[in-house]
């Protein structure tokens, strides 16, 4: 499923009250528990997502389903707050749906931000990591099918996923904030059940240091157009496999939401020098 020119036309007609449509600008989408990142764009004019034809229905908890145009620091961005997931049964193409349209927008970088379960056992729950690559354990790729070379080649590099530079930039910042932010991999996975303690230790015997349930699928799409990507993990728990600790979703959402000053102080710094 690729957007059709009646959504974009849909979001560009709401664009013209919103701001600078056609404009390079930043995609921001926001994870569980994160959608009042939303708040820190200037000039910040909204669309339920649900307005928007053929845009797939949001059901997760913790996700608003709205796309947000404003600035951050002079710099336009996109924000799409409620993601898809397939946990909720959507296929990889519905979850690919949002990036697509963004990247028709005009987004040339993607700011994914999730919340993630900490493998890392030197991992705090509140704490904040970047992604520097990620394991696709979903089993799913929304590239797969006929290739639509408009978009992107039929087999997209993904030696360098997530871009050095912007990962350099937002280490940098939060280094100068005085925001702790780990480096690691980021193991994508279907839920919605949460992992048993085996499956956690594969993980981390994987090379995981984080586990979710989005992000891999829409970072693959982005690839294969071309966007340069820097995702940021919440860590809302911390998943030990000898003396693994009860997750609700409850817990996950407040965690989320107790991370994110940090995480909208970091963004609002990175996303200008993006
Ligand atoms: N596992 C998978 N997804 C998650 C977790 C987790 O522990 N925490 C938040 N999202």
């Amino acid at each position: 499923m690729h957007y059709g020119e009646d959504v974009k036309q849909a979001v560009v007609t709401a664009l013209a009250a919103l701001g600078r449509p056609g404009e390079r600008c930043v995609g921001l989408v926001t994870g569980t528990g994160l959608g009042g990142l939303a708040a820190m764009l200037d000039e910040a004019r909204e669309i339920a997502t649900a307005e928007l034809p053929g845009f797939p229905r949001t059901t997760a908890p913790g996700h608003a389903g709205r796309l947000v145009a404003g600035t951050v620091g002079g710099r336009a961005v996109l924000a799409l707050c409620g993601r898809q997931h397939l946990s909720a049964g959507h296929g990889p193409r519905e979850v690919a749906f949002g990036v697509r349209l963004l990247a028709g927008l005009g987004v040339k970088t993607l700011l994914p931000t999730n919340a993630a379960g900490a493998l890392d056992p030197h991992f705090t729950a509140g704490g904040l990591m970047r992604v520097t690559d990620h394991i696709n354990l979903t089993g799913r790729n929304p590239l797969t099918g006929p290739n639509d070379d408009s978009l992107g080649p039929r087999f997209p590099d993904m030696s360098r996923a997530y871009c050095p530079r912007l990962g350099a930039i937002a280490d940098a910042t939060a280094l100068a904030l005085g925001i702790r932010l780990e480096r690691g991999v980021y193991a994508g996975v279907v839920g919605p059940s949460l992992e048993t303690p085996a499956e956690t230790r594969m993980l981390r015997l994987l090379g995981a240091d984080a586990v979710g349930m989005s992000t891999v699928t829409e970072v693959i799409a982005a690839r294969h157009l071309g966007l340069d990507v820097l995702a940021i993990s919440c860590l809302t728990n911390v998943n030990l496999p000898d003396c693994m600790a009860e997750t609700t979703l409850e817990t996950v959402l407040e965690t989320a939401r107790r991370a994110e000053a940090d995480l909208a102080r970091l963004l609002a710094a990175v996303i200008p020098a993006c």
